[in-house]
């Protein structure tokens, strides 16, 4: 197991849990939180942990190995910029930011500070993506169509779109991350979304898309789908992806089972997780932390560029009645 790290988490919500239980487990020291809400931050916080209001405080006060970053995206750059400057790995979650002048930033910083940064898209961390690229060899990918459809919580920057960017940034990246990682590069896309509110029927509603359909095209030739959908607490979700090529036939399960089963020619296939990715991101950074090598991480920060360039393009073509979107539009902007 690696050493044990010193580190410091700046924003205390949902998925600040998760990172704080997944770092116990693997040994590491939860040593300092912050959050602009206090409570939140002491209701996350391990025993011992030491707390503060402004991360700037933070970095000040504390001797730390390495930096988590779980703010909402438009307040990712600050703190990991900060962070990095000071010669400190960061752990961002995804996606890398809002925009992508804060994206650009990040991914400079941690170049110019020679840090290791990983993003937390953790489905490019399962193992089953492993499988599945070996079990494809080099055939083409032709198609492949993912499933992002379930309840997920309403936090206030969510619902607006110039916080979180709606589901096609805060969800549905996942899904254009990975597809990305199968097929290479999207070079074009289009978005229809529904105009009838299902996890929204429910509560205030934001500006924000409920369920949407989104058609990708990559560089090789090879067309995708997302189908996404926030529905009602309670009910069902479904996680997955599925790809062909000329002789094979896959299907990636992702939340909560992460299993890859189908055929390559007449071989069928069946993988079963043995580490969550959740889990595998993060011994990933560590690891690069203590090789040195940034480049090791599941997601760099310029990998994550890229994704977030495919769902601007994809945004930007929902707001702009469905045409379709260059992701290069949206690059060179
Ligand atoms: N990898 C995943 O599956 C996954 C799942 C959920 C969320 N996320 C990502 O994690 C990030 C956080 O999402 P969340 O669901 O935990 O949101 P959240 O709203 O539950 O938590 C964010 C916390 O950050 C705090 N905060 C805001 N600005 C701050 C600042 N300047 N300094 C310190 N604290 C600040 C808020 O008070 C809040 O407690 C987002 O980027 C989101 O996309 C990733």
């Amino acid at each position: 197991m690696a050493d044990p790290l010193r580190i410091g988490l700046i924003g205390a919500g949902w998925i600040a849990t998760d990172h704080v239980f997944v770092l116990r487990k693997l040994g590491h020291d939860v040593v300092a939180i912050c959050d602009i809400d206090l409570e939140r931050a002491a209701k996350v916080a391990p025993e011992g942990a030491r707390i503060y209001g402004a991360w700037e405080e933070l970095l000040e006060a504390e001797e730390l190995d390495a930096v988590w970053v779980a703010t909402p995206p438009l307040h990712h750059r600050a703190p990991a910029v900060a962070a990095m400057e000071r010669g400190l790995p960061v752990f961002l979650e995804k996606p890398i930011a809002r925009t992508l002048e804060d994206a650009v930033a990040i991914a400079e910083a941690s170049e110019r500070a020679g840090v290791v940064c990983a993003i937390g898209y953790q489905w490019h961390a399962t193992e089953a993506l492993e499988h599945l690229m070996a079990a494809l060899g080099d055939q083409p990918v032709a198609y492949l169509w993912g499933v992002s459809v379930g309840p997920t919580a309403a936090r206030s920057w969510f619902l607006e779109r110039s916080g979180g960017g709606g589901n096609l940034l805060e969800r549905g990246s996942h899904q254009l991350d990975l597809q990305r990682a199968v097929a290479g590069e999207v070079e074009s896309v289009q978005v229809a979304a529904t105009g009838i509110h299902l996890a929204q029927s429910e509560i205030d509603p934001g500006d924000i898309e409920d369920a949407a359909t989104i058609t990708l095209r990559f560089a090789n030739g090879a067309v995708g789908t997302v189908i996404l959908a926030w529905t009602t607490q309670g009910q069902p979700g479904a996680y997955s992806l599925d790809v062909l090529a000329p002789s094979a036939t896959l299907h990636l399960k992702l939340d909560p089972a992460f299993t890859l089963s189908g055929q390559v020619g007449d071989v069928r296939i069946k993988e079963t997780m043995v580490v969550h990715p959740f889990e595998r991101a993060i011994a990933r950074f560590v690891d690069a932390i203590e090789a040195a090598t940034p480049n090791a991480v599941f997601c760099t920060p310029r990998d994550a560029i890229e994704t977030l360039a495919t769902a601007l393009a994809c945004e930007r073509s929902l707001l702009e009645g469905g045409r379709i979107v260059e992701v290069a539009e949206v690059l060179e902007a």
